[in-house]
């Protein structure tokens, strides 16, 4: 019945949950059941993003239309299942579009419907992980170039990763290409907690199904209900956290290893980094995009900031 193990989950685990901050990378929250408990996150009521960045898209369409030249190719990277993109690419009307994202057999049913619902469009989709090297296709090669990041997707990445992302786009893209790119918000606290923990439980539940994942997938003994899901502002860092915090001591075993957590230690799960208007656009020009728009909602929520590869020029 086990599959087999993916390597690199099972070694992000083991390390992870040996190290002396006890974490595992977020991308691991995101099997079939993490997505789908993710997809309906985005239509809670309390969380925010997805509801605010997608009315904020459809207020800009118009304009990016005019403003970005139907001959580019978009670029979508770890595209979703987000009716985000339909928006973006009938105001812009590209050449073609590249759908990016790990999982092969969900890009190609995306492609499906997208083929469908925008018959003109060429939809080119290629199955990697964005953060890695890969190549564009050649179809594209000429073609002036759109990179699409929506969701805040940035913030799951520590700054410092977030720029050697920011710069491997640069590079994929290259110099002259554009960047769409959707960031979160500094906002008080209150509602960045109840964005992360509402009532409903369907991200406490999303949380603990990487419990659930490591025991399904990699032989793990661990008792689901003697973690809860925990969300914590981390001020300095400006980022909410998810935590797995063990409301008891506990005992278990992952890949035949054994693993103790004392009562109210905790498994770092994920971070979303919210950016200020200045630390915005400061990232992106530490990971070599400058800002050239931006277009923010009434409440100041969420941003989309449009940035261009620019030539490197000497200082100053
Ligand atoms: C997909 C990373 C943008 O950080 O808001 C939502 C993930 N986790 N609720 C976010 C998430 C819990 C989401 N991102």
């Amino acid at each position: 019945m086990l599959a087999t193990p993916d390597l690199a989950f099972r070694n992000d685990v083991l390390a992870g949950l040996a190290a002396a901050i006890p974490a595992v990378p977020a991308r691991w929250l995101y099997d079939e059941r993490g997505s789908e408990l993710f997809d309906a996150i985005t239509r809670l009521p309390s969380y925010y993003p997805t509801a605010t960045e997608t009315a904020l898209l459809e207020r800009i369409a118009p304009e990016l239309g005019r403003r970005i030249q139907s001959n580019v190719a978009v670029i979508e990277f770890g595209s979703g299942s987000s009716t985000k993109t339909p928006l973006l690419l009938e105001a812009i009307k590209p050449a073609a579009y590249v759908p990016v994202d790990i999982s092969g057999e969900f890009l190609e049913k995306s492609a499906e419907e997208l083929r469908a619902n925008i018959p003109a469009l060429p939809v080119l989709p290629v199955t990697a992980d964005f953060r890695l090297a890969f190549t564009l296709p050649n179809q594209i090669a000429g073609l002036p170039k759109l990179g699409f990041f929506p969701g805040s997707t940035i913030g799951n990445f520590v700054p410092r990763s977030a720029t050697d992302l920011l710069r491997h786009f640069r590079e994929l893209l290259g110099t002259g290409a554009m960047l769409l790119i959707g960031m979160d918000r500094v906002k008080p606290v209150e509602r960045l907690l109840a964005a992360y923990d509402e009532p409903e439980g369907v991200t406490a539940s999303f949380n603990l199904n990487l419990v659930e994942r490591i025991n399904r997938e990699l032989e793990g003994t661990i008792p689901v209900e003697a973690f809860r899901h925990e969300v914590r502002w981390n001020d300095i860092l400006s980022r909410i956290e998810m935590h797995l915090v063990a409301k008891r001591d506990v005992d278990f075993t992952v890949s035949g290893k054994a693993f103790a957590f004392r009562a109210g230690e905790s498994i770092h799960t994920e971070n979303s980094h919210k950016y200020g208007r200045r630390g915005a656009r400061m990232l992106l020009l530490a990971g070599g995009w400058t800002p050239v728009d931006e277009w923010t909602d009434a409440n100041g929520d969420f941003s989309i900031v449009l940035a261009e590869a620019q030539p490197n020029r000497s200082a100053p």
